[in-house]
């Protein structure tokens, strides 16, 4: 392993007894090159006893610069998402597969780029830290990049979104994830909605998927 790719494992403090103490660590990592270029990390963000996890793929151009996750456009969407689908904010903490942003510079402007699988797998140690602290009830998988984190290479979103999955089938990876009896929801990302051709349906389809975690919660 290279030293750009050598994951964050070695930066994640193995004594974390918070959430604040993660976050308090986040700003060290060089567990890929990822936070070379980027202004800062971001790290997720919500009550330590929220029973919900949404997770995103990376911070966007926003929240890069302001620090916290899902604050520009597509979180925007996502907050408006969760309000239609009568889910509790309060219940929900928000954090992303990638922690930092990855994107190429254009001119004046910072264009998007997918994290790659060696970005994935570099930050996992810092989710599965999250998890293990939150041990959520219900876990919304945003898009491709976090189902590729949390559910595996094979998981396809299109196919498998919108129903509760029960963790232990649906994960892959469960042996790194010690987050209890959580249910998993996937859906597709809030910026797979501002790019839709119809807006509208997509945005439908999101709000439907966030109810059945909503309904998840309820009980
Ligand atoms: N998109 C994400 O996946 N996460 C963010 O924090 C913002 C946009
Ligand atoms: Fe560390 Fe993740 Fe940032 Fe890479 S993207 S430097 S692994 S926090």
């Amino acid at each position: 392993m290279n030293e750009t790719t050598a994951g964050a494992d070695q930066y994640v403090p193995t004594d974390a007894r918070s959430l604040a103490d993660l976050r308090a660590a986040a700003p060290d990592c060089q567990g890929c090159e990822l936070y070379r270029d980027a202004s800062q990390v971001v790290f997720g963000r919500g009550d330590a006893d929220a029973r919900v996890v949404m997770v995103g793929e990376q911070p966007g151009d926003v929240e890069d610069r302001k620090g916290l996750p899902f604050v520009g456009p597509a979180g925007h969407l996502l907050r408006r998402a969760v309000d239609d689908a009568r889910l509790p904010v309060d219940q929900i903490y928000l954090t992303n597969a990638v922690k930092h942003f990855r994107f190429q510079q254009r001119g004046g402007r910072r264009i998007h780029q997918t994290p790659d699988r060696v970005h994935i797998v570099a930050c996992r140690p810092w989710l599965v830290a999250e998890f293990a602290l939150l041990r959520p009830e219900v876990v919304v998988v945003l898009g491709a990049t976090a189902a590729r984190a949390l559910l595996g290479p094979s998981f396809r979103v299109t196919q498998s979104r919108g129903r509760a999955l029960p963790w232990p089938d649906s994960a892959q990876r469960v042996q790194d994830f010690p987050v209890g009896p959580a249910q998993v929801v996937a859906t597709i990302h809030p910026s797979a909605v501002l790019r839709a051709d119809d807006r509208e349906t997509a945005y439908r389809g999101l709000v439907a998927d966030l109810t059945v975690a909503g309904e998840l919660l309820a009980g």
